[in-house]
Formats: structure tokens, C-alpha cells, sequence
């Protein structure tokens, strides 16, 4: 088992990039997939989950090459796809999984879907219902609400949804569907989600509008490839990021990172904890906004977080957590209960990690409350495979009194395979 030794006196503090959006990584392979003429993505995130999307599209005959961090997909259309030859598999990825099912639904031939034990366990009816409106036709277990499912696509028609939970990996299965449906499909939001598929279907000429919160997409024919250049990803980065917020005497600036107001939840967490948070060189390319980053130990104190911003920060929460545990007060988190059906269940999978390392907190059955400010200690804690929360407990780890024993990092490749030797890079002995 992996042991995070006890540090000595540390500062964190130098200037780097972090690894391609994942959100953004699986959309442009999906866009670049079905549409006509060459795509070419840059920066893109070379993670176990993409890769997974990518394997998905070479299943059905489409040719992706990949050199370093830039993919070349030579699009052949919808029209161009082939019908998998074999089941496929989606591994640990649930924006896959949920991404797929939608344009699947959408096209004329069957395929068979299966992820891994921790995907088989994740909830499919959020996306199934809606595209079954569709006139999606679909078979599986426990009601078709989880994998593996078996599709017999095609068909489909538009339809208004008014989302039932917030997920921006439900609106995007709807709105890939609705691209080879008839008539229009509208998605109505309550509060916003991440963005990147509206702002790339229109990169890619989708016939898309986005009104506040609704968005509605009609089948225009075939999308046209076009470039994308990936941002850093700000939820690799939050957990530098709290890292430099925790540990007095640090200064640590990320260039490059996605910055959209639907995923930035983060930063506004940060600054209002009371760390200085200066945002530089913010630029649009592509639709989505990104900047340089930088973060300097301040005294932190503990805030509410609940509401809209909760989806503009979900994946963000068990590093928030970590932050929590250093802040003088009581943070509260509310309205998180989407936590629970994660790659794990995070809230409980936060808490114990966090009171096994001495932390004050509590699960609460939306969130979790955690009075600080606490001097962490060692311990042995599960990652339960999930990257976020091995993550969490490395950066936790510099800061604990004693070592910290963790069943595995392995997962920690899903959305940030470097990640231990960017830390190592930015963590100085004084
Ligand atoms: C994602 C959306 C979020 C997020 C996930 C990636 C996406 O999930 O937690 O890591 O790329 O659309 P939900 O939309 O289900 O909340």
C-alpha cells in the first residue's frame, strides 16, 4: 500500500499547466466522431476515461490518431459510423457512459454497452427515461437503470424535458440525441450545468440556441470538424490549488486553465474563504473561457456552500472538504446529495477518510459539515478507487502530523495520470 510520507516543513510554490479538460476531451472526440472532414484536438486529456471514448468510436470504424496530447479524427459523418462488432466498454467513465447512450439512442443499428463494477453500479435511468420519450428502445437489467444495456437505435423524435436533477451529462445525452432526431429537442435547466456541449455544437455548426436556461438543438444534417484546443482542467487544478491555500508561506500559479463560469465554482469558494485568488490573460478560444491562476496562503474561514453553485463545483467538493478542515469555523455543504452516486459515494467516502486523518466533520444527508481549524493526523484510509478522493488524500497528506497509508493511486490516472510528479514539482522543503 502506498505510504505518503510525513512531511517536513513545506511550501508549495512555482508555475505550471495542468492536463486537458476532461469534460471537454470527451466532447470533442464524440463531435469530431460524427461530424464530416478532419478534427483535430489539441491539449487533449490522455486519461484512462477519454481514452475509453476514444475506443468507443475506433469500435464503430472511426480512425483517431493520437501523437502525444493531440488527436487527428478524420470525421466521415454519421452516416459514416459502423455498427460495434463487439460490446463496448466504457470502463470507469460515466460521461462516457451517459454521453453514449444518447447518441446511440440516435443512430440505425444496435449496440451492447458495460462498464466496470463501480459503473454497473451507477445510475443509467436519469439518461434512459428521457431518450425512451425519445422513442429510444432499450434493454437491461433492474429496468434498464444500469449498465450493461443493450440498444436498438434510431428512430427518435424530439421532445421539451424539463431536467430533474441537475446534470450536465443528462442535458448532453438529450441534445446528442436530439441531433438526429426529428423536430426540435428542448432541455430546460433549473440551475445552470457545464456548458462545453452547447458551446461546442455551435463550433461545430450545430443548429443549437441557448436561451437562459433552455436549450434546444434540430437536426441541421451533418456537423463539420473543426479545431479545438483543450483547457487545463480547473478540477485537476483545485487540488494544487488547495494545496498552495493550506500551506502557509505558499504562491502557486497554473497557466492555461478552463475558467467557465458553469465549472468555476471552485475559485469562488476559495476567495470567499477568505485565500487570494488572482485570475490573469483570461482569453475565449473556442467558446471557452480560460486564464492563468494563482493562489497564495491566506487565513482561511468556513463559509455555506449550497444552491446554484453546487453544480459548478460538484466534482470540486472533496477537495473543498480537505479545505474545510483548515478554515476557521464551520463550513456547511448543502444540496450535494448528487454526491452519492459518483465513482463512489463521495460523502461518505469524504468523511471517513477526513476523520480518520482527525478532521471534525460530519455527513449530513444532502452534504456534510466540518468545524475547523484541525491539526490533520496520519492514518490508513481507502481511496475506494476513485481519483478525486486518492487525490484528496495526497494532498491531505502534506499536511497531516504522521504518514498516510492509502490502499491504492492507481485511479488517480482516470483524469490526471501525472499528477504525483506535478505535485513533487511544486513541493519545496524549508
Ligand atoms: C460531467 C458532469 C458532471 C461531473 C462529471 C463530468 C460532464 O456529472 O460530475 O465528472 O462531463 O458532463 P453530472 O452531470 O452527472 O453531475
Amino acid at each position: 500500500m502506498p505510504v505518503l510520507a510525513k512531511q517536513d516543513s513545506i511550501r508549495i510554490y512555482g508555475s505550471m499547466e495542468v492536463p486537458g479538460d476532461k469534460s471537454i476531451s470527451h466532447r470533442a472526440v464524440i463531435l469530431g466522431s460524427i461530424s464530416k472532414g478532419t478534427t483535430t484536438i489539441e491539449n487533449f486529456l490522455d486519461g484512462e476515461d477519454c481514452m475509453r471514448t476514444v475506443e468507443a468510436f475506433r469500435l464503430m470504424g472511426v480512425s483517431i490518431e493520437k501523437s502525444g496530447n493531440t488527436l487527428q479524427i478524420d470525421g466521415k459523418g454519421k452516416s459514416g459510423l459502423q455498427e460495434p462488432q463487439e460490446p463496448i466498454y466504457f470502463g470507469n467513465s460515466g460521461t462516457t457512459a451517459r454521453l453514449m447512450l444518447g447518441l446511440l439512442a440516435s443512430l440505425p443499428f444496435s449496440s451492447f454497452v458495460y462498464g466496470d463494477s463501480s459503473l454497473a453500479q451507477r445510475p443509467m435511468d436519469r439518461v434512459i427515461m428521457p431518450l425512451r420519450e425519445m422513442g429510444g428502445k432499450f434493454i437491461g437489467r433492474m429496468e434498464t437503470s444500469y449498465l450493461p444495456i443493450a440498444l436498438d437505435g434510431g428512430n427518435l423524435h424530439g421532445i421539451t424535458y424539463n431536467m430533474p436533477i441537475n446534470s450536465a451529462q443528462v442535458k448532453s445525452a438529450i441534445l446528442l440525441a436530439g441531433l438526429g432526431a426529428t423536430g426540435v429537442t428542448k432541455v430546460i435547466e433549473n440551475y445552470p450545468t457545464r456548458d462545453h456541449t452547447e458551446n461546442m455544437l455551435q463550433a461545430f455548426g450545430a443548429n443549437i440556441n441557448v436561451m437562459h436556461n433552455e436549450i434546444e438543438v434540430i437536426s441541421n444534417g451533418e456537423l463539420h470538424g473543426t479545431e479545438v484546443y483543450v483547457p487545463g482542467d480547473i478540477s485537476s487544478a483545485s487540488f494544487l490549488l488547495t494545496a498552495a491555500a493550506i500551506i502557509p508561506g505558499s504562491c502557486l500559479v497554473i497557466n492555461n486553465v478552463g475558467i467557465n463560469k458553469t465549472r468555476a465554482g471552485f475559485l469562488e469558494v476559495l476567495e470567499e474563504m477568505g485565500a487570494s485568488v488572482t485570475v490573469l490573460n483570461k482569453t475565449v478560444i473556442g467558446g471557452e473561457l480560460k486564464g492563468d491562476i494563482q493562489v497564495a496562503y491566506r487565513s482561511l474561514r468556513g463559509i455555506t456552500i449550497e444552491g446554484e453553485i453546487i453544480p459548478r463545483l460538484i466534482d470540486e467538493i472533496p477537495i473543498i472538504a480537505l479545505l474545510a478542515t483548515q478554515a476557521e469555523g464551520k463550513t456547511i455543504i448543502r444540496n450535494a446529495e448528487e454526491l452519492k452516486v459518483k465513482e463512489t459515494d463521495r460523502i461518505q467516502a469524504v468523511v471517513e477518510v477526513l476523520t480518520t486523518l482527525g478532521a471534525q466533520i460530519q455527513a449530513t444527508k444532502d452534504g456534510m459539515v466540518i468545524e475547523g481549524k484541525t491539526q490533520l493526523i496520519g492514518g490508513t484510509v481507502m481511496s475506494y478507487h476513485d481519483h478525486r478522493i486518492a487525490m484528496m488524500a495526497v494532498i491531505a497528506s502534506l499536511i497531516t502530523e504522521g504518514n498516510v497509508i492509502i490502499d491504492e493511486l492507481s485511479s488517480i490516472s482516470i483524469s490526471y495520470p501525472n499528477f504525483m510528479d506535478d505535485l513533487n514539482n511544486i513541493v519545496h522543503k524549508v
